[in-house]
């Protein structure tokens, strides 16, 4: 189905949604944008974003899209990934901390990673992961309530449930001791490079922004770590038993087609694309559910 044809379908039920971000403005100068998309990318495109299924905008010569219906998503994401990419500036700011993984890659090295992973994830690989997504989540709920009567940061707390969850699904129990180090390089990252800087924005591919040195010389550190966990974590053999971890699940992933497992160098990419994209978009996931919540106390204490 053409995008034409996509566009013309009918609107679906409107979801409840969060509140629009303040900044939120429909009328931004590309100036605006710039500035706006440093604290918040959707907001930049102002409230249509979050009111209408597909919207579509140019922006420095470039067509970009806001998709928020499950089949254009469909559409761009897998039906007809080759005739759509990333923009240069997400690149720039993603690769130093995802490098090759799934999230960035494109054409055919996506489909060929995307076969090679798709067995960790199908349901029956799920019981092997839930019992530490378990564990973890019943740690912060004790953890949660004994903080009874203060105030709790919400967000803070479900980014350090959702990151402990990414790193011990990953890595089983074992290694849980690196979490604070974790914890540590993905706030630096998110804190002082993952927003992009005007000359992100503007620069062509290729040209090294002031940034990009920052982030080459984080790439270096966290490759660094990510090579120790992954030897680490390979040293604690498990014979032939069953796999504990998405880690092991992945070790044992296989190119359908050529047979091929990824190196380590590519499953450190793996591996960290898998604990970033996994752990932010949950933790405000969980987030936003747990606040629209607390706005409606009989939808979470029926009576
Ligand atoms: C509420 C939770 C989540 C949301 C809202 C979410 C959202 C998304 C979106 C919008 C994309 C497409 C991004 C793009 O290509 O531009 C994506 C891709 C991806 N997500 Fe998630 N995600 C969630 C949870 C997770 C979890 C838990 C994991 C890992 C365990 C994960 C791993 C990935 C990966 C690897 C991709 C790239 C897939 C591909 O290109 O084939 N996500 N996610």
């Amino acid at each position: 189905m053409s995008l034409a044809e996509t566009l013309e379908r009918p609107a679906a039920r409107k979801p409840l949604i969060p509140p629009f971000p303040p900044r939120a403005s429909e009328n931004l100068s590309a100036w605006g944008r710039l500035a706006a998309i440093r604290n918040n990318a959707i907001a930049s495109w102002g409230p249509r974003a979050y009111e209408e299924e597909i919207i579509c905008g140019r922006f420095f010569g470039r067509s970009s899209f806001i998709l928020n219906r499950p089949d254009a998503i469909k559409h761009v994401l897998v039906d007809n990934y080759e005739n759509y990419t990333r923009t240069p500036a997400g690149i720039r700011v993603l690769q130093p901390i995802l490098g090759e993984g799934l999230l960035l890659a494109e054409g055919r090295a996506w489909k060929n990673q995307r076969r090679t992973l798709a067995p960790a994830f199908v349901p029956r690989a799920m019981s092997t992961l839930v019992p530490h997504m378990l564990s973890a989540t019943d740690d912060a709920v004790t953890a949660l309530s004994t903080s009874c009567g203060v105030p709790v940061d919400l967000r803070e707390a479900m980014q350090r449930l959702a990151l402990d969850i990414a790193g011990r699904t990953m890595f089983s129990f074992e290694i849980e001791r690196h979490g604070t180090s974790l914890r540590n390089f993905v706030n630096e990252y998110g804190a002082r490079l993952a927003r992009p800087r005007f000359l992100d924005l503007v620069l062509p591919p290729g040209w090294p922004s002031p940034q990009d040195i920052s982030r080459a010389l984080f790439r270096r550190r966290w490759t660094r770590f990510m090579r120790g966990l992954i030897a680490e974590r390979r040293a604690m053999s498990n014979g032939d038993a069953a796999p504990r971890d998405l880690f092991d699940l992945m070790v044992a992933a296989r190119d359908p087609e050529t047979g091929r497992a990824f190196t380590d160098e590519q499953l450190g990419d793996q591996v960290s694309t898998m604990i970033l994209a996994g752990h932010e978009t949950t933790a405000t996931a969980l987030f936003w559910a747990l606040y629209l919540l607390s706005l409606d106390p009989a939808a979470y204490c029926p009576a």
